[in-house]
């Protein structure tokens, strides 16, 4: 790609933008922040890094998004982060007025781009820059479930003493507490984890990785996590620039996939040089049915508060 912009040069962000110029996903990457200096003084410190990591993406800072026009893909961290006892539904009303200005500054600057959402409440986020961008389900991804299922397989291969390379896994579902790991999918270089895992180490696992998010904000206490985030958002990047096809967990709008439609929810998806190519309905256990229609009906309830 010739531009990929990162907006926000928070945490998310700026390590994002570090991420995506040492795999040289683009020829430049642009950091906007409404933060006067900081994407100008993260993006120069970047840039600095290229010789000795061996890269020539070129990153700039900037507080407009005049050096962002013509960007083939966004990734949006912009809004506030969550503080110890806040749930990401609490970043609701301040993070819909953000997305949505981020929103109409990339319908300006880049109105055929992609974008890859990350601000929270992700599934909500990702309805409100699919609204007021106008665009089709297949330019507006969200990442969660990547991340989601990182936490996953990392406790699975730490439990087990395997390397993470060989779990596979998916969480799918909003990205909240209600996210649905699917155990019936996971393995171990396809042996059912089942096999190798007693069923309470597991449900603990599981139970570890849906409040992933919140383990790593009750430490850090000033903010949430942020290297396995941007890991996740640049996963999905990458897999749009080199049209790798990958399947990842992702939030995708539905249109009655899984039963549900009008929602952002995380499913499988084919992801390449198109975007969201393809939705991928798997079978799910009752329990894993059950539990995937708790975690839409959050979501809707969260869409539900959005006044655009
Ligand atoms: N989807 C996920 O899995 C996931 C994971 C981690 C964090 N998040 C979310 O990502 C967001 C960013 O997290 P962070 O840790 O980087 O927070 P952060 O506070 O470190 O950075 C956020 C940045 O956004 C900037 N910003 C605010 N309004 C803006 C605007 N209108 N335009 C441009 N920039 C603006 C702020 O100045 C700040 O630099 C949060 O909403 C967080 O909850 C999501």
């Amino acid at each position: 790609m010739n531009k990929i912009t990162v907006v926000g040069a928070g945490n998310v962000g700026a390590t994002a933008a570090q991420r995506l110029a040492e795999k040289e996903l683009a020829r430049q990457v642009v950091l906007v922040d409404i933060v006067e200096g900081i994407p100008q003084g993260k993006g120069l410190d970047q840039w600095e890094t290229a010789p000795i990591e061996g890269f020539d993406t070129r990153v700039i800072g900037t507080n407009g998004y005049a050096e962002a026009a013509g960007s083939e893909l966004f990734i949006v961290t912009a809004g506030i982060a969550r503080k110890p006892g806040m749930s990401r539904e609490d970043l609701l009303n301040t993070n819909v007025g953000i997305v949505k200005s981020v929103a109409q500054e990339i319908k300006k600057c880049a109105p055929d781009a992609m974008v890859i959402v990350v601000s929270n409440p992700l599934d909500t986020m990702c309805y409100v820059m699919k609204e007021v961008l106008g665009a089709p389900r297949k330019r507006v991804i969200g990442m969660a479930g990547v991340l989601d299922t990182a936490r996953y397989r990392a406790f699975i291969a730490e439990a087990l003493d395997v390397s993470v390379e060989d779990i596979q896994a998916m969480v799918l579902g909003g990205h909240g507490d209600t996210m649905v790991p699917l155990i019936s999918y996971t393995t171990v270089s396809g042996i059912p984890v089942t096999q190798l895992m007693k069923r309470d180490v597991l449900d603990a696992i599981v139970a570890r990785a849906r409040n992933g998010g919140a383990e790593i904000v009750a430490h850090l206490k000033t903010g949430s996590a942020y290297y396995a985030p941007s890991a996740g958002a640049v996963q999905i990047a990458e897999a749009i620039v080199k049209d790798k096809k990958r399947i990842l967990p992702c939030a995708a709008w539905l249109e009655g996939e899984y039963g549900h439609r009008g929602i952002y929810l995380g499913v499988p998806c084919k992801i390449g040089a198109g975007g969201l190519e393809q939705i991928i309905e798997v079978e799910l256990t009752s329990n894993e049915r059950v539990a995937l229609g708790k975690s839409a009906q959050a979501v809707a309830e969260s869409i539900a508060q959005v006044k655009l």
